[in-house]
């Protein structure tokens, strides 16, 4: 099931309840009234909950890439999060001008099957006339019922496929910055630490990059467009782009996918996240459509 939310100045979302993946975000600029896709989703697809949405927004918890934290090893690649059914209250909140839905998931049979760590998260996802935001709030139920006190240690992030010509779009401000290039993993898995020499990342090649400690502010551009992205308590991000080497062995990515969208995720994926029994932890972003016709390097 989608559900959607619809702007009255023109903006609009859908939302999977499957993964709670938003899907699609249209949104107008103040130069082009014409509301505009702006997310990446591929035409291949799986739309029938048999495998998590390549493309949208698919959020990434409790563990990001292959798990290696002991207490996921049972789970797949980015978790569960992804490819669980949310549950949804049936109410559009109204206020500010902006529309916002809350999507909930609590462990379920199936989860519990491969992960025994009692958990709430709330996700909001908030639709403004130019901006959307998504906010998860993981709390930690331990302490109640059976469940012994314990911190809950966790990976999230979000996996925004933002629509864009990869051949051209440069995502700053990342000089300076550690990352780990995933492209280059040794034998035993580990990526290669670098540090980011380029004014403006590109995507040109296969690119699979963890920023470490980055601004979480990010300015995603390209000739004609562009968004920003800022984040609140996400201290990394991914730059990701398998193109034509990756991209091509991919069951589920459209022909030629890798050309119109770069993967910009910030999210808390070095090491983990750590929340105390009956606490919340929360992250957020706000991503915003740049309204100049031309802002670039
Ligand atoms: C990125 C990872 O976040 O997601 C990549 O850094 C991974 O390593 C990519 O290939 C896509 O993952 P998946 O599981 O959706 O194919």
């Amino acid at each position: 099931m989608a559900l959607a939310l619809n702007h009255p100045k023109g903006a609009s979302a859908d939302i999977l309840l499957y993964g709670a993946t938003v899907v699609s975000w249209k949104t107008a600029t103040q130069i082009n009234p014409q509301p505009t896709e702006r997310l990446f989703v591929s035409a291949a697809s799986a739309r029938d909950g048999s495998k998590p949405v390549r493309g949208g927004i698919p959020v990434v918890f409790p563990c990001f890439g292959p798990p290696t934290h002991q207490e996921h090893l049972s789970l797949s690649q980015h978790g569960f999060a992804r490819s669980s059914i949310w549950s949804w209250d049936g109410a559009i909140h109204d206020a500010d001008d902006k529309l916002s839905v809350t999507l909930t998931l609590e462990p379920t049979d199936a989860i519990r099957a491969v992960y025994t760590r009692p958990f709430h998260l709330a996700y909001i996802v908030t639709l403004g006339q130019f901006e959307l935001s998504t906010e998860l709030r993981v709390k930690n139920m331990s302490g109640s019922n059976i469940y012994p006190p314990d911190n809950l240690e966790f990976q999230a992030l979000f996996h925004n496929y933002i629509l864009a010509p990869s051949s051209e779009v440069l995502v700053t401000p990342l000089k300076n910055i550690t990352y780990f290039d995933k492209t280059e993993s040794t034998p035993e898995g580990k990526a290669a630490p670098k540090v980011e020499t380029r004014a403006g990342v590109d995507v040109r090649k296969f690119t699979d990059s963890v920023y470490e400690d980055a601004p979480q502010s990010y300015d995603v551009t390209w000739p004609g467009g562009g968004v920003e992205i800022k984040t609140s308590n996400l201290k990394d991000v991914v730059i990701w782009n398998p193109q034509t080497e990756a991209g091509g062995k991919m069951g589920d990515m459209e022909k030629g996918g890798w050309e119109r969208f770069v993967c910009c995720e910030p999210g808390h994926v070095r090491g983990f996240a750590s929340v105390a029994p009956g606490l919340t932890w929360v992250g957020k972003q706000t991503i915003s459509v740049v309204h100049s016709a031309r802002r670039h390097q």
